[in-house]
């Protein structure tokens, strides 16, 4: 993990890449059209062993999670002569590291990687883990691989052209981890999301609150990397949010993947209330904050079947179950809890009550 400490991040990057175990490697680095315009020249300006990188743009967002652009970008690297021996680096969010990871998976049958988050929810998240998948026929990351970055460097400067949205998007995965690591931290955080909602301000704290996010994913993944019991905690939310965000891919109004987290963890909050006796006042605190924030639409029933079909796809489903991580308290997860469908529906009509 390249954190900025005494040296910043970028100046660790370039040590490293200046290493022996690069000698002779090529370098191709993954971006988006944002990426291109917002991050490429910091990092190239501070990071002069990546002068003759070559680069590829993706499509911006959920688009460049598909078999189609992994398959564009095989024959690219295949064209230019890369090798086993060379590099991706995905200078992106989220999707542009879940698929440039996926496609470092499988070319060559795997070839190394590094992560160079520039969202938020790639910083505290996405790029941390190995985690690696494309999209499906409209369902989120149904083939994947996992393969772990030779490194994930992390540079808050990055952030500076992040627009709000997103880094709502950010703070919302930030909360899940907080809910699942440590109280101290879920109230600080909470009170930053509400200051952004009363004061517009959201930076003060964050470089710590994004170390401890980073601290406990890596820790989490490396004692369980492939997903066998304890790392499926950090599925808190998720199963209602992938459905939610699917679901409002497919009909053309998307949300950012952390507000469909965000949007998520309601309905997990609140079955953790009926099911496990999380605390309802704790419950309230977090929906109000969430539509402080998060301009939240209410469902239909009939918009809940449309969820609920996409939730019955969800990878970490067994026997026809559909398994939720909940909570007895913060920083006290239970995975695989059985939810039946009735209770999905009624936890998804919760979101944007009262
Ligand atoms: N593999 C994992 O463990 C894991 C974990 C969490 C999320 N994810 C995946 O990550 C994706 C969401 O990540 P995301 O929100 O970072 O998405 P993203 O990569 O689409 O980035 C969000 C938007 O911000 C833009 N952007 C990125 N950096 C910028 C910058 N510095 N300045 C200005 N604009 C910038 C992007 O172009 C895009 O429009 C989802 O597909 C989700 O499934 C994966
Ligand atoms: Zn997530």
């Amino acid at each position: 993990m390249l954190f900025p400490s005494r040296i910043s991040a970028f100046a660790r990057l370039n040590r490293l890449l200046s290493g022996k175990q690069y000698r002779d490697a090529r370098f191709f680095i993954l971006l988006d059209e944002n990426t291109y315009n917002h991050c490429l020249p910091l990092l190239v300006s501070h990071v002069g062993a990546l002068a003759e990188a070559e680069f590829f743009e993706l499509p911006v967002g959920e688009e460049s999670k598909s078999i189609e652009v992994a398959t564009q970008l095989w024959g690219a690297l295949m064209d230019s002569g890369a090798d086993r021996n060379s590099v991706i680096l995905n200078l992106g969010g989220g999707c542009v590291s879940d698929v440039g990871g996926f496609v470092a998976a499988a070319f060559k049958r795997g070839i190394r990687y590094i992560n160079i988050p520039t969202t938020l929810i790639g910083m505290v998240d996405a790029a941390i883990g190995g985690k690696t998948a494309v999209n499906l026929g409209g369902a989120k990351n149904q083939v994947g691989f996992f393969h772990a970055p030779e490194a994930v460097c992390i540079c808050p400067e990055f952030l500076a052209s992040l627009p709000e949205s997103e880094i709502v998007s950010g703070l919302f995965e930030m909360v899940k981890t907080a809910l699942l690591s440590d109280v101290r931290q879920y109230e600080t955080l909470l009170t930053s999301m509400e200051r952004l909602h009363t004061q517009g301000i959201w930076q003060d704290g964050l470089g710590d609150a994004i170390k401890h996010c980073v601290d406990f994913k890596s820790a989490v993944t490396l004692s369980d990397p492939h997903e066998a019991g304890v790392r499926k905690i950090l599925n808190l939310g998720h199963t209602f949010g992938h459905g939610i965000e699917s679901f409002l891919l497919e009909r053309q109004s998307p949300v950012p993947h952390g507000v469909a987290v965000g949007m998520g963890m309601v309905c997990a909050l609140y079955l953790s209330v009926k099911k496990l006796g999380f605390s309802q006042e704790r419950y309230l605190r977090y929906c109000r904050t969430l539509t402080h924030l998060v301009d939240v639409k209410r469902f239909t029933l009939k918009e809940t079947e449309g969820i609920l079909s996409y939730m019955r796809q969800d990878k970490k489903n067994r026997e026809g179950l559909i398994l939720c991580v909940l909570l007895q308290d913060i920083g006290v997860p239970v995975i695989d809890v059985d939810v039946n469908e009735n209770e999905i529906r009624d936890a998804l009509l919760q979101i944007g009550k009262g």
